[in-house]
């Protein structure tokens, strides 16, 4: 029989299915050992964007090609019955992919990345570690597709969840119940930018034989650190910053060993997998993420304090302004306030308005890229919570500022408010 099945992968055993000769050989416990996660990083202790450029990415041996190869290839010759290089079928493992992981697993401090094809791919298998009559107590502001996915896919399979204020630490202390499994965060949040204490959450959640999830897309781990904060599993929808050019559409789970080989098995059971180009792009984004968030960060300070005193605009949400419910949360945990942006202007007219007046902002969904998007949550991207308890503001629009000269951004909302 050929093995194109696979059985023998992610058994739990085989560290999911990752071959031996890519990983450290000093991999840390779940828990109670993060203080040297940097894996790839042989203990040398170099700086994020030092491992972003290198973590997973030595030379190809054979032709000292500087960058990962696109490895698109499905399946990988082996030289007996029953012995493979450490790759046997593009499902399964592909070299392209683990350079991403490792680098991956580098950035967030983790034993191991596990990337999918897309970040609802990665929440899926989250999802899929769960049996019928488990509960997750989930954050009353996701987005929008999260909660999709477990009210309306994996409640179809017994899955419980309650929407709580995360804010609320008493709420969430209440909302637990004997089969809590999971509670999961999301902060900054997507679209209020509400910012949640991970420190408190996670402890909450052990305290309770729960594990936190922490969905780190808008914060990046450059500017957040939630395994050192204790998550558990730290999920990604790549799409946004780490690939950070609009280009491609993937997911990366990030957590320990044994957590990871269990995803693993997933994967190469259910099949989400990101192909070789997606894992490439997305690992070209990474090298840049650092210097990227520099200014996606600088930008997007500067727009908030301009809407901030713009009379059309009714409320800014940025965790960097000073008078911003999470700013203070914001300043402990991260180690900058991020290029997203969330503002109203008083009715849906205006918002639609304003939305549909932007030249440089284009008006689409997603975030993350280098070029500068603007977006009408309550119609866009947050369609599928209209009526439930995570129905935003219908005069609500939100920004994901991109890295181009702040002074032309400044002027294209200028004009767009009139
Ligand atoms: C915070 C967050 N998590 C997860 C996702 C889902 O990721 P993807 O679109 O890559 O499936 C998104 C998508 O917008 C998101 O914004």
């Amino acid at each position: 029989m050929n093995t194109e099945a696979n059985d023998d992968q992610g058994t739990g055993t085989d560290r999911g299915g990752l071959p031996e000769d890519l990983h450290d050989d000093d991999q840390a416990g779940a828990h109670g050992e993060r203080d040297d996660h940097r894996r790839g990083d042989h203990g040398r202790g170099h700086g994020f964007s030092t491992r972003a450029i290198h973590v997973g990415q030595d030379p190809e041996p054979r032709t000292g090609a500087v960058i990962v190869p696109i490895y698109q290839t499905s399946t990988f010759a082996q030289p007996r019955v029953g012995e493979h290089t450490g790759y046997e079928y593009g499902r399964t493992g592909n070299p392209t992919r683990t350079a991403l992981q490792e680098c991956l697993a580098s950035l967030e401090g983790t034993d191991e990345a596990v990337c999918f094809a897309s970040g609802l791919a990665a929440e899926d298998a989250i999802f899929r570690l769960l049996s019928p009559g488990d509960h997750v107590v989930m954050a009353d502001d996701v987005y929008g597709g999260t909660w999709r996915q477990i009210a309306q896919v994996h409640s179809r399979f017994g899955i419980e969840v309650s929407a709580v204020d995360l804010g609320d630490l008493d709420a969430v202390a209440a909302a637990f119940r004997p089969t809590t499994r999971l509670l999961w965060a999301e902060t900054p949040s997507n679209p209020l930018l509400k910012i949640l204490d991970l420190t408190a959450l996670a402890q909450l959640a052990h305290d309770h034989g729960a594990r936190l999830v922490a969905d780190n897309t808008f914060a990046t781990p450059y500017l957040q650190q939630p395994y050192d904060l204790g998550a558990d599993l730290i999920v990604h929808s790549t799409t946004k910053y780490i690939g950070g050019h609009s280009d491609v559409v993937g997911g990366a789970v990030c957590t320990d060993a044994a957590t990871a080989a269990e995803l693993a098995f997933l994967q190469n059971a259910v099949g989400a997998v990101p192909g070789p180009f997606d894992a490439w792009l997305t690992l070209r984004g990474a090298k840049t993420l650092g210097v990227r968030m520099d200014r996606h960060c600088s930008n997007a300070a500067a727009i908030a304090s301009f809407l901030s005193t713009h009379d059309r605009v009714t409320r800014v949400r940025y965790p960097g302004l000073a008078d911003d419910p999470g700013h203070d949360l914001a300043a402990k945990q991260m180690s900058g306030f991020g290029g997203m942006v969330s503002f109203q202007v008083g009715s849906i007219a205006l918002a639609k308005q304003v939305a549909e007046a932007t030249e440089l902002f284009f008006l689409a969904e997603s975030l993350g890229g280098v070029e500068s998007l603007i977006e009408h949550p309550g119609i866009m991207t947050h369609a599928s919570v209209a009526g439930t308890l995570l129905e935003v503001p219908d005069d609500l629009l939100r920004l994901s500022v991109g890295i181009e000269d702040v002074d032309d951004l400044l002027a294209d909302l200028e004009r767009a408010l009139g």
